[in-house]
């Protein structure tokens, strides 16, 4: 049972219970379609599979956390505290993306980590970039506002400092037993419709989209510039009902509201409640339906015996 490095939004740690309760008796290999944090993942710790999600700065993380996770130690603690004052020696900005004056270290990583290229096809161009940009990701993750990760509508990073007295965004060991995990999974940067392909008879697919939102103020599906729309929705139900039918075991989450189509399609669909800290202000927290649906019969069950929730 490995720790999560990445505080992320929707991340699971609430809900591997029923997840587990869910698994098949035997399977071959896992995937994880839509990773985030990949709360699942670490904490089963499969030997091999594949990961994926849309969002290319996260994906980077992740590979550079599998392949070297030495380096991403190392750049990491050379960096300084959030509420030092800005590094000279560092390429300096004095001003955000948005122009106003940076008074922080947290504020001038931020602007660093913003003025990279972004997911264009050519982006991270070297080593030397793909572990800076993974460290930044981190150091931002761990000092940032709540900790989470949030993008405007031109995918800049835009949380801003956080309050902890005596932030840790090193976290070496987590880091080293995070990336041994990691070491024989394909980290895969598409949609999750990869998984058609990539899903062979008797692998097992965990999958945890961006949340259809319980109401037209409630926009879960913020996780990065693109949104996941209700076409999206309908094309994972498509999906997962072509994995059914292809003899493949799947377990997914997703908000109440989804609750009949999935029922609808003839598959196992149960209600979960679950107190969400997706959002900073403290109004918007609290129990919202979720709903678990899936292909594997109770009967083909197994008790999975890692069920255990340790804190982030
Ligand atoms: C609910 S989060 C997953 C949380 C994760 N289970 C955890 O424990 O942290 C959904 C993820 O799906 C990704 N995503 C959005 N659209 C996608 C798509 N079309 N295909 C694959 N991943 C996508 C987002 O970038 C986000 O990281």
């Amino acid at each position: 049972m490995v720790k999560p490095v990445l505080k992320w939004a929707g991340g699971k740690r609430q809900l591997l219970d029923e997840i587990y309760a869910r698994f098949p008796a035997e399977y071959e290999q896992y995937h994880e379609p839509f990773f985030g944090g990949g709360a699942v993942f670490f904490d089963l710790e499969p030997d091999d599979g594949t990961v994926n999600d849309t969002n290319p700065r996260l994906v980077n993380f992740y590979r550079v956390l599998r392949d070297h996770p030495d380096e991403l130690v190392s750049r990491l603690r050379t960096f300084d505290d959030p509420d030092a004052d800005p590094d000279p020696a560092q390429d300096f900005v004095d001003e955000n993306w948005k122009g106003k004056d940076i008074g922080e270290y947290f504020y001038q990583q931020r602007a660093r980590f913003n003025r990279r290229a972004y997911g264009d096809g050519e982006w991270p161009q070297t080593a030397h970039d793909r572990i800076e940009e993974a460290a930044l990701l981190l150091y931002l993750n761990r000092t940032c506002y709540n900790g989470l990760y949030r993008e405007n509508s031109n995918g800049g990073f835009n949380v801003p400092i956080g309050r902890y007295s005596d932030p840790d965004w090193v976290m070496a060991d987590r880091v080293r037993a995070a990336s041994r995990t990691l070491a024989d999974t394909d980290i895969r940067n598409e949609d999750f419709e990869y998984i058609l392909e990539a899903a062979q008879t008797g692998d097992l697919v965990y999958l945890d989209p961006p949340y259809q939102p319980m109401s037209a103020t409630a926009n879960f599906a913020e996780y990065s510039a693109d949104g996941f729309g209700r076409e999206d929705q309908q094309r994972l139900l498509e999906t997962v009902t072509q994995l059914d039918n292809d003899g493949v075991s799947f377990i997914l989450s997703n908000s109440g509201v989804m609750y009949e189509l999935y029922d609808d399609a003839g598959f196992l669909v149960e209600k979960e409640g679950a107190t969400r800290s997706i959002n900073s202000d403290e109004t918007a927290r609290g129990e919202v339906d979720e709903i678990i649906a899936t292909n594997v019969p109770e009967e083909e069950r197994g008790a999975h015996g890692q069920a255990s929730i340790a804190d982030f």
